[in-house]
């Protein structure tokens, strides 16, 4: 119930664009789980069966799983990239079937990118793997040593710039600052994109290269919608994460601005901060000056929802409602939050002056919710309240 707890207030609070982006709301959800390439019959096939719950339940964007073959069957070690028939999620037609049923009920699709690093196909020469293959029939991403970063050792002997980012243990760190890697990916978008249906990309890892980086790529493949995965853990202390948090939603603010803000980024500050506040410390919802404690009050942050809440937690119905009077209120990032509580058992926020929200076991709500306002959705521990017309 916690971590239910965690996504309700997430849908109301924690969602935050860039206005750099098109679209004004956005609420998406991941279509897949770490269970999903196992599923007998295909996932891409099984997803399109609820494709009409996931439209009535207000979704806006699907996260969809890495599409190319891989070495690992979540998709995370992908090789041979143009080669989406080798993917443990289904084939090529399977996707593209899948897409277009999405988009005729108005929604759009996310691939999640993943280019850090690869998994090379043969050796070469000194008996390393470090030989790629694009998955086409030419030599688009056929790549050998000198597109590897030089001081990744782990898997590779590569030759070429040191990595901008981040290593990465399971598979050679590719040098993103080549430009032939960087034209080579920008088409692989592009042809996701034209070829396959995709409208936005979530980015896996961007911590591996730098900022710069996703720069190039989001200029070359403008997408509708695109969110960065930059996971730092929060600051701890005595096992409890510390109250104050900026310094964690300072560093995804900052990526996302680097990264030439029409990318967002998960407000892995809020998840963070609420995981530990459902458990009877509701007060970490209040920063130290009376706002939102994670990336709700920057710019560019975004927050995503997940298969297993949507339908395996049988929450479809309330999740729905919530969603309603989200699109209803017009809840946006920018929208703006009062805090009118926020003590051990009891958050209650104002947001935009039209929707009041309750979290928390507390049954007595000291007055806050004004006459004018009247309930329209409860729960187990959760109330939301609608300005009466
Ligand atoms: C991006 O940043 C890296 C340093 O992390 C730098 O070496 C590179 O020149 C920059 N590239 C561009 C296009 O600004």
């Amino acid at each position: 119930m916690t971590t239910f707890l965690t996504y309700l207030f997430s849908l109301f609070v924690a969602f935050a664009f860039s206005p750099a982006l098109a679209t004004p709301t956005v609420l998406l959800f991941q279509g897949f789980n770490w269970e999903s390439s196992n599923k007998q019959g295909g996932w891409y096939n099984s997803l399109l069966s609820v494709v009409p719950d996931i439209a009535s339940a207000g979704v806006t964007h699907v996260w969809l799983p890495p599409p190319s073959q891989s070495v690992g069957p979540q998709g995370y070690l992908p090789g041979r990239l143009y080669d989406l028939d080798a993917s443990k999620y289904g084939n090529k037609e399977e996707l593209k079937t899948l897409i277009k049923a999405l988009h005729d009920k108005g929604i759009k699709a996310v691939a999640d990118i993943v280019i850090n690093h690869r998994t090379a196909e043969k050796k070469d020469g000194r008996g390393i793997y470090s030989i790629f293959e694009g998955g086409t029939p030419d030599d688009r991403l056929d790549w050998g040593p000198s597109f590897i970063c030089r001081d990744d050792t782990q898997y590779s002997d590569g030759t070429g710039n040191l990595d901008s980012g981040a290593g990465y243990d399971a598979a050679p760190d590719i040098d993103h600052l080549n430009p032939r890697v960087q034209k080579e990916l920008s088409d692989w978008l592009n042809w996701l994109k034209i070829e396959i249906g995709f409208d936005g990309w979530r980015f896996d890892f961007v911590k591996g290269y730098s900022p710069n980086i996703t720069k190039i790529y989001m200029g070359n493949s403008k997408p509708d919608f695109a969110v960065g995965e930059l996971w730092n853990s929060l600051a701890y202390e005595n096992g409890k994460p510390e109250y104050d948090q900026d310094k964690h939603r300072n560093e995804l603010a900052q990526w996302a601005q680097n990264a030439g803000g029409a990318v967002t980024a998960f407000d892995f500050t809020t998840k963070g901060i609420l995981q530990a506040a459902v458990q009877g410390e509701l007060w970490r919802l209040k920063d130290k000056n009376g706002n939102p404690p994670g990336l709700i009050g920057h710019i560019a942050a975004e927050c995503r929802y997940f298969y297993d809440h949507l339908f395996d937690w049988g929450k479809k119905e309330e999740i729905s409602k919530l969603s309603g009077i989200r699109a209803r209120n017009g809840i946006t990032a920018t929208s703006k939050v009062e805090i009118l509580a926020a003590d051990a058992h009891l958050y209650v926020a104002k947001i935009d002056d039209k929707v009041i929200t309750k979290i928390g076991p507390n049954g007595d709500l000291k007055n806050l919710i004004p006459p004018n306002f009247q309930v329209s959705a409860t729960g187990v521990d959760y109330a939301v309240w609608e300005k009466k017309a």
